[in-house]
């Protein structure tokens, strides 16, 4: 039955062959007596026509219906004059049909196949074998192939070895909740699934692969958005003797040569534009900022301190920020337009916000705002040039702590950015974001966090720091980030035994717990650990941003739904008892109301 020809491939040089091509009835259509099949596979559609001149072939296909599996043979022929149809690849021709072979029949089916109609996604989950017929998931499929494809051949050309790691694991620490698997040899012990491969790539560099790469598989229970999922796919990459400017520059001829030898899209800046977590925050409000546009956040905290409007002064006065943006052209907004804005930013965590429309900005300036009457010309004239705007232009201000004023203010940037339509979707803007902080106190633990992981090295001479002010060091670690999302984090890593020891107390680990947790790694960098340092793509992620698709389960073939089921296997579901025996578990089910949902 091999197929000698898709539903793609027919064009003008087969007319006069007869040939059969094999699929899926994708639509049926009756035209006064000559029936028009058109059938379907991975590659394409190609129309089949049958005449009742040929009467065996002809009742056969009028005994078939949408998504039937069929083998049609026939002749390759020229479409009539008018009839082609320029948005089919085989528009030009069509196959006049003289047998046909029902492979199976199929049941009617619960959604039409056609884009333009989708039901909701939780029917195209329960049914994901259906929805993956669809050429748009056929697109995202074929698309994520030629991504990995890409990374194994670019990878492999440079001496990297693709490396599997385990899958049971230990409980490792990488931010989020693991999975667990119960042990049934062991009662009472239980594997993780990996976070990461984080811990096994630093070992693999200490057994000196030196360059290792593998299209991971990582695990994290946490709480779902349209780019999480509980399990998803990292590009993990590690190697020796290297420094962060090696792995950056690796990593951005990948991502260049990747985007613009598979893709159509267009890279933004090259090189990539490089920001301090810091620089980051301060003009974007976020560590991801979107550099499709400008739409920069500029503190205006002195400027405003000594007006009399009260909520600017007493936000500067009591260590607070005052904070704001320009919206290009927008000066002519409605009072119901600025309202809603404000509403956005008051979702979003800010108290209020303060609007300016800059009519005319200079010494005869025109401004109308709520706040107007606290300051005078001069003043509101310094403001707007302060912030950037121009006559025409809209400026929207928040007071409030640095860390509120920034989120709302980045998130607002953001919501204009979609909204003003300065977000083009043909472009990837990928920036680099250098030196976070590698230490951050939580109050809830009392102790100090990882920023990126535990494993991750300061920046090189601050680790003297480490002992007088671990909140002032920062790391040698880097996030790839475009259009808004982080695609990839990596860092140099600690290799030296102590230094790690010391980032572990920190973190309030005890010596047991140092020992049971992560003596493997402490030895290991006692028998001779290179330096090295690595980063992680997400595939997911980036596949979303290269496909224009609006959440990462649209490239996952069997994603789990916001609420972590599997609405196709029904997954997780219960198991019977005998196997939780084996296992030497016990269910304790919550209390009412707290059930599975
Ligand atoms: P990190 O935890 O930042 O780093 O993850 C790296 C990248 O993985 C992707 N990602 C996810 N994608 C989908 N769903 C999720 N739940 C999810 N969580 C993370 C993101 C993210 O940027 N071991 C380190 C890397 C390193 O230091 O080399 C790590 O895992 O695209
Ligand atoms: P109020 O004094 O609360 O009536 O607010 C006067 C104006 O200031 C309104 O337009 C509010 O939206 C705005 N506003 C109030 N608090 C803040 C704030 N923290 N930052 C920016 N604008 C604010």
């Amino acid at each position: 039955m091999a197929k000698e020809i898709t539903c793609g491939d027919l064009r003008q040089e087969h007319v006069g062959r007869t040939v059969t091509l094999s699929g899926w009835v994708n639509s049926r259509r009756d035209h006064g007596g000559v029936l028009f099949l058109d059938i379907r596979d991975r590659w394409g559609v190609t129309q089949t026509v049958f005449n009742p001149d040929e009467s065996e072939a002809f009742r056969g296909a009028d005994a078939t219906r949408s998504e039937w599996v069929v083998s049609v043979t026939g002749t390759a022929r020229r479409r009539p004059a008018g009839t082609e149809n320029p948005r089919m690849s085989t528009g030009e021709v069509e196959l006049a049909a003289t047998a046909i072979e029902i492979l199976n029949p199929a049941a009617p089916l619960p959604f039409e196949l056609d884009s333009e109609n989708l039901p909701d996604e939780s029917v195209r989950l329960k049914y994901r074998y259906l929805d993956l017929r669809r050429p748009q998931m056929v697109r995202n499929l074929t698309l994520r192939h030629k991504l990995t494809r890409f990374i194994r051949e670019y990878l492999s050309d440079r001496e990297f070895l693709e490396v599997e790691t385990p899958v049971l694991m230990k409980s490792t620490p990488e931010g989020a909740r693991d999975y667990l698997v119960p042990s049934r040899l062991h009662p009472g012990d239980f594997y993780a699934l990996p976070q990461s491969p984080q811990q096994l790539k630093q070992l693999l560099m200490v057994a000196g692969v030196e360059r290792y790469f593998q299209i991971a598989r990582c695990f994290r229970d946490e709480d779902l958005r349209s780019d999480r999922q509980p399990e998803f796919t990292q590009l993990d990459l590690e190697m020796s003797f290297v420094e962060q400017e090696d792995v950056l520059e690796l990593t951005e001829d990948l991502f260049t040569r990747l985007t613009e030898e598979v893709t159509g899209k267009w890279i933004f800046a090259k090189p990539f534009p490089r920001l301090t977590y810091a620089e980051s925050m301060d003009r974007y409000g976020n560590d991801k900022p979107d550099l499709r546009y400008g739409l920069e956040i500029r503190d205006v905290t002195s400027m405003v301190a000594g007006s009399g409007f009260k909520v600017f002064a007493s936000a500067a006065s009591s260590g607070g920020t005052v904070r704001g943006l320009v919206v290009p052209g927008a000066a002519g907004y409605t009072r119901r337009q600025v309202d809603d804005l404000t509403a956005l930013a008051q979702g979003y965590g800010a108290k209020g916000l303060v609007w300016i429309a800059v009519e005319s900005l200079g010494d005869e300036g025109g401004y109308r705002s709520p706040v107007a009457k606290f300051f005078n010309t001069d003043e509101l004239t310094e403001l707007a040039r302060a912030l950037g705007g121009e006559s025409g232009d809209l400026l929207l201000l928040v007071a409030d702590k640095r860390e509120i004023a920034l989120d709302v203010l980045g998130r607002l940037r953001a919501h204009l950015g979609e909204t003003l339509g300065l977000a083009d979707p043909s472009v990837m803007a990928y920036a680099w974001i250098l030196e976070p902080p590698l230490l951050e106190w939580s109050e809830e633990e009392s102790r100090w966090d990882a920023v990126h992981h535990a494993f991750t090295a300061p920046l090189p001479g601050q680790e003297e720091l480490l002992h007088t002010d671990p909140g002032a060091v920062k790391a040698q670690a880097y996030d790839i980030v475009c259009n808004g999302y982080e695609l990839g984090s990596g860092s140099i890593r600690i290799h030296r035994r102590d230094v790690q020891a010391e980032i572990f107390r920190l973190m309030n680990y005890s010596d047991e717990e140092i020992d049971a947790r992560f003596g493997h790694l402490l030895r290991a960098f006692e028998y001779g650990a290179p330096p090295h340092g690595g980063i992680a793509p997400g595939i997911d992620r980036w596949v979303m941003l290269l496909a224009d698709e609006p959440n990462i389960r649209e490239v996952i073939p069997f994603p789990k739904n916001q609420a972590g089921i599997d609405l196709m296997l029904d997954a997780p579901a219960p198991v019977d008892a005998r196997q939780l025996s084996e296992l030497h578990l016990q269910v304790r089910l919550p209390k009412e109301g707290a059930a599975r949902s």
